[in-house]
């Protein structure tokens, strides 16, 4: 089995885009490969800087992923900084990290564009990053567009090292998952928080009826037949329905004499029936919050085994004495 590794920001309310754009594939993943899935919550310092809130993050992203449906019997579900060893992979790394490696970095170079100030731990993300992954010996990195690059990076670095001690760390392949469409937003662009343009998966059943009442729709008339292809309502109706329900919907669009309201009222109690069983547990663990950190702590209890075996070859061959 394919030792498959990815960690996750925790920030904040998590929305439709995040569940069938990466959560789905996790649930998945967790089937047929020996998947290591952690909270990233050393690389969120980069942008939070309160504390409370950092804390309260994490543990409600381990909350979310548990009630999504991560299991901890069947992958490594863990918090990044209960796992110390990785900052000291860091730092050998860091010798390994051509200065113009991350000079080149899109995330870096976006985000000081967007005015974000620039300072250490923003720029040496990706050697966090690289560590991560190799501490582990991930074979797969599933990831979105965006940090392909980042894995690029790490296999870059990783051959660096192993050019000085051989064949220790294992050069790591990204995977960007193929079918995955992109979720459309209320106003049809991508559906994200930095487009305010998102549905949430754990609000109130009152919030989501007036979040789905926003879902930006055409001006036909409710007798009029309508165009599904074009709907937003239909692209996230679609998600929610087997072959059968979307051609039901399709007829219905076609036949006209139902409104957008009808069909938003049925997007709507799509979306809160399909997560039912993940809001009860989420009731469950936010009632029960030390059962999440027992959870974390024996997560990080495997994920620790590996990664001390791990640094003990990575110290021996670098010449750190213990
Ligand atoms: P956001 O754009 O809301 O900030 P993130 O960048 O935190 O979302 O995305 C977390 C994960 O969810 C990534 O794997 C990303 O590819 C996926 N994702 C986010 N939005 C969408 C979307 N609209 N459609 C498909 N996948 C998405
Ligand atoms: N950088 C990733 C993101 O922003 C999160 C992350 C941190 C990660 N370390 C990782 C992803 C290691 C995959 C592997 O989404």
């Amino acid at each position: 089995m394919k030792r498959v590794l990815t960690g996750i920001q925790p920030s904040g309310a998590l929305h439709l885009g995040n569940y069938f754009g990466s959560i789905k594939q996790m649930k998945d993943l967790q089937d047929d490969s020996d998947l290591f899935i952690f909270i990233a919550n050393y690389h969120a310092l980069t942008s939070l800087k309160d504390g409370n809130a950092l804390k309260e993050n994490t543990l409600d992203c381990a909350i979310n992923f548990l009630a999504l449906g991560i299991d901890p019997e069947k992958s490594t579900f863990y918090a990044q900084s209960d796992v110390k060893e990785v900052l000291e992979l860091y730092w050998i790394l860091s010798g390994y990290t051509p200065m113009g490696l991350l000079e080149r970095a899109h995330s870096y170079k976006d985000k000081v564009a967007k005015g974000i100030g620039a300072n250490h731990s923003l720029f040496s993300y990706p050697v966090l990053m690289a560590a991560d992954i190799l501490l582990y010996d991930a074979q797969v990195v599933p990831v979105g567009k965006d940090q392909i690059q980042h894995v690029e990076m790490t296999r870059d670095i990783a051959q660096k090292f192993n050019n000085d001690f051989g064949d220790i760390l294992t050069i790591p392949e990204f995977k960007v998952a193929q079918d995955v469409q992109t979720v459309p937003g209320l106003d049809g662009a991508k559906m994200s928080k930095s487009y305010g343009n998102t549905i949430d998966i754990f609000s109130s059943e009152k919030q989501l009826k007036k979040t789905v009442g926003k879902v930006v729709t055409d001006s036909t008339a409710l007798e009029d037949p309508k165009d599904w292809s074009t709907c937003n309502v239909f692209a996230l109706a679609k998600l929610y329905l087997d072959e059968d329900g979307q051609e039901e919907l399709k007829k219905r669009y076609e036949k006209g004499g139902e409104g957008y309201g009808h069909f938003k009222m049925y997007l709507k109690e799509l979306i809160w029936d399909y997560y039912a069983e993940a809001r009860e547990k989420r009731e469950h663990y936010l009632n029960n919050k030390s059962e999440v950190y027992d959870i974390l702590e024996s997560g990080a209890k495997k994920a620790r085994k590996i990664a001390r075996a791990k640094m003990e070859i990575i110290r021996d061959a670098v010449g750190i004495y213990r």
